[in-house]
């Protein structure tokens, strides 16, 4: 069966059999990467080009060696080196690249809309990696992967995304695809910080952090983006941290086993303490591992269906 699209754009509107497909596939790949030789055949002589318009650690990273490990062969291009800094557009950039015969693009932009808008252009797939504050959905896929993994299911189980709502491609990207596989989401964080309608997504909102934990299986934790401080969204950090911290206190107090995660990268001692980072109810390394597990099955299904 293959996918619905011949693009990951985002999870909006996304059918619960293609997120399945994903991740019963990523199974598999997780397998090869335990094997001595981490290596498979399934994408030789296919080239994904990784454009990153943004900065990145674990995404650009953790395609590239899906795609390595696929037998593909990854071309990397940052704006700053690239002759985006001369003025040329996203447009020509992706035609010029796409006449040297390259067959994926992967693609982190600031703005959003950026690969939906790259899709209509060229005529390789392309693999949104993060287009503003819109979406993320391998992001989203490696999460429900984790949190599948670690208890046997989504369906009911409740998931409460903590932090900087307002401005999380992360988030909405969670919230699509977790209530597409019949997951409970809720949402929790200062009123600055969560947009106004957001129940209109079938999220449940907490201003309380210990209310919202004593319903809650897994946390996800959000950066708080101190990019954005100059904007007033918050009082202090420290006030923050004091509100809304995930700590070993807090999870003592939900006298419940709630485990968490943090998409990456984490601010320790702001949103999360950095005993609960190390700590026994976290999952964020196993997140990235299983980040590149996703990626080479979003790569394989998208690259083999052509
Ligand atoms: N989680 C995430 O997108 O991290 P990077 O910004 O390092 O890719």
């Amino acid at each position: 069966m293959p996918l619905s699209s011949r693009h990951l754009l985002g999870l909006d509107g996304i059918p619960s059999d293609d997120i399945k497909l994903i991740l019963d596939t990523a199974t598999s790949f997780r397998e090869v990467l335990e094997r001595p030789i981490k290596k498979v055949p399934s994408l030789q002589g296919k080239t994904v080009v990784n454009l990153f318009f943004e900065n990145s650690t674990r995404t650009r990273i953790s395609f590239e060696l899906a795609e390595r490990r696929l037998s593909a062969d990854p071309v990397n291009m940052s704006a700053d080196a690239s002759s985006v800094r001369k003025g040329e557009t996203l447009k020509d950039t992706a035609r010029n690249i796409e006449m040297m015969k390259i067959d994926m693009v992967v693609m982190r932009h600031a703005a959003a809309g950026a690969a939906h808008y790259l899709s209509q252009v060229v005529r390789a797939n392309v693999i949104n990696a993060g287009d503003g504050a819109h979406e993320h959905p391998t992001q989203a896929l490696l999460d429900m992967y984790t949190i599948r993994e670690k208890l046997g299911t989504l369906q009911d189980v409740n998931i409460c995304i903590v932090g900087d709502i307002a401005h999380s491609r992360v988030a909405l990207s969670n919230i699509y695809g977790l209530r597409a596989m019949g997951a409970k989401v809720s949402v929790c964080g200062p009123r600055t910080l969560i947009p106004a309608e957001i129940d209109r997504l079938g999220v449940r909102v907490h201003y309380d952090l210990d209310e919202a934990m004593a319903g809650a299986d897994v946390l996800n934790v959000l950066r708080i983006q101190l990019e954005r401080q100059d904007r007033c969204f918050l009082p202090t950090l420290r006030e923050y941290s004091q509100a809304y911290g995930v700590t070993p206190e807090r999870l003592a107090r939900a006298k419940r086993p709630i485990v968490v995660m943090h998409p990456g990268p984490i601010n320790r001692g702001v949103e999360i303490s950095a005993d609960v980072a190390d700590g026994e109810h976290s999952l964020i390394l196993q997140q990235v591992l299983n980040g590149v597990a996703v990626r080479m099955s979003v790569l394989y299904l998208l690259g083999t269906a052509n």
